[in-house]
This record gives structure tokens, sequence and C-alpha cells, in this order.
């Protein structure tokens, strides 16, 4: 059993004493002072602020409470982080070193670009790679996540079509689709249609030659898709949409399962995004930020929007070029989240074109070692128990435990917080019942997957002879069952400690 730290701890306004200091700052040199004393004159009065009201604590406070907090955190540092959808693999701590480097964490986008030649020059060369490795010929970097790249890509799409003189409405997505691919697809103005999924778990051929018309901007697909399935007939369905005239956009969250093996590019896909915090190893979530790349074909390259970066053999030199008069206008600053994509080369570097393959093939024996293990257990089910093996992760029903137990998908996985294994995503994809979702990863050893198999089979015990028990775990963790509808719910969010104050919820 597992048992995580618990901490009463206050919150660190709560801990905040008049006077206290953490930190003494060397004093502004004369020049600077007076500098800034001018910029700040440029600040209307009216939004100057008095007082900034940061919590004011000693160094040795600031250090336990943050200690404390880790404490009672979870990550795939810890222990196993079976996330389905999300590819919580191991990051390399050479990756943090490399990305707290000073001359990547003390300049500025708006530096003289002769004092940021290898930092354009790192973006140049990953570019490079996702190239090669996608099969896209221009990727642009400001996307701050998946979901941002697909509104860019959304929006690439309704420029595409506006130059040909098109007005398409709508978007295709298949009903297995991660949310944010209709949301994107809205968000960008268009109608969403939904395809259907057939008896073995893919785009169902026959609706999708009915849905796809004239009016069609485009379709957005995962492949393999959100069941861990591989869409076997991808060449048709790109041939269905490319014929009425619409584009191909790659959801590129589960290009773990595939990378160095076969490329979006070369399967007819026009657009795609890399949610680079999952197959390239940066920490995501609740552990930093992540980067949605986009990258795009020949004939779409002129509507990524600046800067991109760029390199002039005649100078030797790289350049960020913000003269693109047909590229969409900003959907973020800059060119996104720099630290993000040190740490994404130097993952790639590290691994190199071999050992990329080798991390998706073992991603991908990983994931159906694990399903071997689990189908035969009490009260699970297989659904699309297709003849095709899984990629790198599965999808498991739990309907039939729940219709004789009572113990739902959501029991189980917070069951497993007590055995100290993150909770697997349930109710996702939203086509299957009582989905239970896992994404085991090339990191994972024979030995975890084999002590996962082992908790799932004593909390199924547990669910048959004391689902009382199941029903009110976890009970080792810091924080016990929240309230899942409340906590996402956003009248009742409460985001800052302004907003707490205030007694003010969300909007
Ligand atoms: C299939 C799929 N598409 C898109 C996304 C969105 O990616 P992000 O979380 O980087 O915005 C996710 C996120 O989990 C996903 O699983």
């Amino acid at each position: 059993m597992y048992r995580q730290s618990r901490w009463n701890e206050p919150l660190i306004f709560e801990i905040s004493r008049e006077g206290a200091i953490g930190h003494v700052l060397p004093a502004l040199e004369k020049e600077i002072f007076s500098e800034l004393k001018e910029a700040l004159n440029e600040i209307p009065k009216e939004m100057r602020r008095k007082k900034l009201n940061l919590p004011e604590v000693s160094e040795l406070e600031v250090i336990r409470h943050f200690t404390r907090l880790s404490q009672m955190n979870y990550g795939v540092n810890l222990g196993f982080y079976p996330l389905g959808s999300c590819t919580m693999k191991y990051n390399p701590v050479i990756n943090e070193k490399l990305a707290s480097l000073e001359s990547v964490q003390n300049v500025h986008p708006l530096q003289d670009q002769r004092t940021t030649q290898g930092n354009l020059e790192l973006l140049y060369k990953l570019e490079k790679a996702l190239c090669e490795i996608t099969g896209m010929h221009k990727f642009s970097f400001i996307p701050a996540a998946g979901a941002q790249g697909e509104f860019l890509g959304c929006l690439m799409m309704k420029a595409y079509h506006k130059e040909h003189g098109e007005k398409r409405r709508k978007v295709i997505v298949p009903d297995s689709a991660h949310g944010t691919n209709p949301a994107s697809a809205e968000m960008a103005g268009f109608e969403v249609d939904v395809v259907k999924s057939d008896e073995t778990g893919c785009v169902d051929i026959k609706e999708l030659e009915k849905i796809a018309t004239e009016e069609t901007a485009g379709l957005m697909l995962t492949n393999p898709n959100t069941l861990g399935i591989f869409e076997r007939n991808i060449e048709e369905i790109v041939q269905i949409i490319h014929d009425v005239g619409g584009l191909l956009y790659y959801d590129g969250a589960n290009l773990n399962a595939i990378m160095g093996k076969v490329r979006p590019g070369d399967m007819g896909f026009d657009i795609a995004h890399l949610n680079v915090h999952k197959t390239f190893s940066t920490p995501h979530g609740g552990g930093g930020p992540g980067a949605g790349p986009l990258g795009v074909k020949k004939e779409l390259q002129e509507y990524l929007p600046a800067p991109t970066v760029e390199y002039d053999p005649a100078a030797n030199s790289y350049c960020l070029d913000y003269d693109r008069p047909k590229a969409l206008g900003k959907i973020k600053m800059f060119h996104g989240n720099f630290s993000v994509y040190v740490k994404t080369y130097a993952y790639i570097l590290m691994m190199g074109a071999e050992g990329l393959k080798l991390a998706a093939e073992a991603s991908v024996l990983g994931s159906n070692y694990l399903l071997n293990k689990l189908k035969g257990l009490r009260g699970i089910n297989v659904p699309f128990n297709t003849s095709q093996p899984r990629k790198h992760e599965f999808v498991l029903s739990l309907s039939k435990l729940a219709k004789k137990t009572g113990v739902r998908a959501l029991d189980v996985a917070k069951r497993f917080l007590d055995y100290g294994v993150h909770a697997p995503i349930t109710y996702f994809p939203t086509i299957i019942d009582e989905a239970f979702m896992i994404e085991p990863t090339e990191s994972e050893t024979k030995r975890e997957l084999d002590n996962f198999v082992k908790i799932m089979s004593k909390i199924i015990d547990e669910a048959y002879n004391e689902p009382m028990k199941v029903r009110g775990g976890p009970y080792n963790t810091s924080v016990s069952r929240i309230n899942e509808v409340k906590a996402s719910h956003h009248r009742t969010l409460c985001l800052s400690w302004r907003m707490y104050k205030r007694g003010t919820r969300g909007a």
C-alpha cells in the first residue's frame, strides 16, 4: 500500500506576515533605476497598481511550503502514470538541465537576432527533424498545446479554402475524437459533422462517403485513433476527403505509436500538430507547459503565422521572418514555448532515428502485453475486439463490473491511487460505456506492468467483495475523493487568491 504525505498546508498567502523577507535583491544601478522610472511614467496612472499584494514570507517558509506541496504531488518521477491519450513517458533529467541554461532562460524574443543565433539554429534544426518525422514541409512553433495547434490548423483550412474562392462550412470528426477536435473546429467558425465508428472501431467508410460533400472543409483524425486502433483504411479516407476538395488534419496526440514507422504526411495528411510534450518527453499537465507545433504541406505554408524561423545561406545566419503577407494573425506571442522545444530537440537527438522507432515499438508491445493480461479479468471486456492488435494504448469497458457490483470505472481509477499508481483515463472515448483507457508508454518495465495487473485484479476482487470500500477511495492520498463536477464547473472554480478574497467564483 502506498501512503502519500498529508500536510495541513495553508496557502502561501495565509502564512504571509507583513515585513517578512525571503530574499534581498541587489540595489538597482542608478541608470537602470531612472530608466525604469521613466518607463513607469508611460503607464497611465489609473492602470498603475499601488501595491502588488505578494505574500511576505521568509526563505525557509517558502522552501518548506513548496517542499510539502511537492510531497503531496504525484508525477512520472514517482510512479506509473498510465493516463491514456496523454503519453506520460519518462522525462529525461538532461532535458531539464539543458532547458535551464542561461542561454535558454535569459533570452528575450525581441533581442537582437545576432545574439540569439544558437537558439534560432536549434529551432531551425528541430523544424527539419519534425518535418522528417512527420512528412510535413514546414512548421510553426507558436501553438502552446495540441488544442491550440488544432485551432490554428482549422484557421489554416479556412484561409486555404477562402484563397481558392470557396466557403466551406463543415469539418468532419469521428465519434471517437478527442473533445478538443470539435471544439477547435467550432471556435474557428465551422459546423461539425460527426462520422460514426464501424464495428471494428475505425471510421465507417460508408458513412464517411455519405457525409463528405463540397461543403466539407476537412476531416480531423488521430491515427492510431483514441481506441488505440490504427485506421487501416487511411488511404481510402484521405481519398474520399480529397476527392470532395477537403483537407486532412492529423491530430498528433498519438504519434508515439508510429513515429519512425509511418508518417502522417505519407498517409496523405495536409496539416498536423504534434503534442511534443507527449511524444517528445517534456513534462506536461501539472508538470509544466507544453507545445503544439503545427506542420503543413507546401501548399499551405504561406498561411503559417509569423514569425517562422529561416536560414540565410549567403550570410550563414538564422533569422525570424515576420514578412509573411498571407500569414494568419497572432494566436500567441512570439515563437512559442522555447524551453519546451529545447527539451524536445534534446530528446530527439538523444534517441536518434532508430531510438524513436524503438520507443514506438516498445510502447505498442507494452500496451498489448498489458491488454492481454487484463482482458481475462472478471467484469472487464474489450470493446471493438478486432483481430488487429492495439497500438500504444487501449480502452477497456468496465460496464459489466458496474452492473454487477455498482463499482464504476471512476471508482476503480480512484482506488488505483491507494496503490501508488496514477488513475487511468475514464469515460473517454465517449462511445464506450464505462471506458477505462490505459497508455503504459515505452518507459515502463515488465515488472511495472505486471504490478499493474496485480493491482487491477485486487481492486476487482474488492469490488465484488467490498464494493463500498472501492467506492469510497482513495484513502491514502493527501486529498481524498474530490467532487469532479464541482472541480470543473466554471461557476465554482476559484482561480486566484484575489478571487478567493473577493469571494467571487468563475464568471
Ligand atoms: C487525442 C487528443 N487530441 C488532442 C489533445 C489535446 O492536446 P493538448 O492537451 O496538448 O491541448 C489530446 C489531449 O490529451 C488528445 O488526447
